[in-house]
């Protein structure tokens, strides 16, 4: 459930700035959510006007989170999660949607901002048979974050690392490469990766466009990267069906009105053999 409490009363926290736009509360703006200030709204406006569909990409990431993690907890039969880049607490949050399919699952949530942890304790709300625990660390440091979620997580069993709409504030490929080699090392065999990514394989230019003028306004920086970049991450594992494609394509609902519109979000599903 998100989080009913008001925004932090600025003055007591002064880690959250509010003069310049953040990822999580731009993410959490186009999402329908309120835990935004006036920055983030006129900058996500001023990108939407850019990019038309941005909102629906943000909704489609979630959706794609759903089936994700349902696939996994599900024919998938994983127990343990390490949602890396989480977000401000929304609607069926990786731990809602795992612990729905199996009560048992235990998640760890990891992430960077100031306002996520402020508002991390609506992440911490497990079924008693479950367990999560929140991390705030920067995902740049990946053996922090192994070594904060083996408090929680069983490195004996298969782990699923998710980080959608993340790795793009990694603006270096080498680096963004090391970051997944270092993170993904210590999972046991039968561990899952999951991530989406902006492409500018749909909208090109616009998309292009946005992410310049997200880089003079927000705050951390990103990029695009293409489908071949993004294959890359997952050096080394199985692809699991359909592979690197528009996530709105990623094991879709059916519905009768055919296959559903790309975005400019590509994703994947891979498993460590
Ligand atoms: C676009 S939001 C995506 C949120 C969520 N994963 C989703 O798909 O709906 C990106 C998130 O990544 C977090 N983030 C950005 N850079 C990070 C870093 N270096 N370490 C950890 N988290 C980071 C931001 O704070 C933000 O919450």
């Amino acid at each position: 459930m998100p989080d009913d409490s008001p925004l932090p009363d600025l003055h007591s926290s002064p880690e959250i700035d509010t003069t310049v736009s953040h990822s999580a509360r731009i993410w959490d703006y186009w999402l329908g959510g309120k835990d935004n200030y006036p920055v983030d709204r006129e900058v996500g406006d001023r990108i939407e006007e850019m990019l038309p569909d941005i909102a629906r990409q943000a909704r489609a990431d979630r959706m794609f989170l759903g089936r994700v993690v349902r696939y996994l907890a599900g024919e998938a039969g994983v127990r343990q999660f390490l949602d890396i880049g989480t977000g401000l607490p929304t609607v069926d949050n990786t731990h809602e949607v795992a612990q729905r399919v199996a009560p048992e699952s235990k998640i760890v949530y990891v992430d960077n901002d100031p306002l996520v942890l402020v508002h991390a304790r609506a992440l911490l709300t497990s079924s008693p048979e479950g367990a999560t625990d929140y991390i705030h660390a920067d995902l740049r440091d990946p053996e922090a974050i192994v070594a904060g979620a083996g408090q929680t997580l069983d490195f004996g069993r298969p782990i699923a690392v998710t980080m959608l709409g993340v790795l793009w504030h990694v603006l270096d490929n080498d680096e963004a490469y090391s970051i997944i080699s270092r993170l993904m090392g210590p999972m046991p065999s039968g561990s899952y990766l999951a991530i989406n990514h902006p492409t500018l394989e749909v909208t090109g230019e616009k998309m292009a466009t946005a992410i310049q003028y997200w880089n003079q306004y927000g705050k951390p920086p990103g990029t695009h990267r293409t489908p071949a970049e993004i294959a890359r991450f997952f050096d080394g594992m199985e692809l699991v069906e359909p592979g690197v494609i528009s996530i709105t394509r990623w094991r879709p609902e059916a519905t009768p009105f055919g296959e559903p519109e790309e975005i400019d979000q590509f994703g994947a599903v891979g498993r460590k053999p």
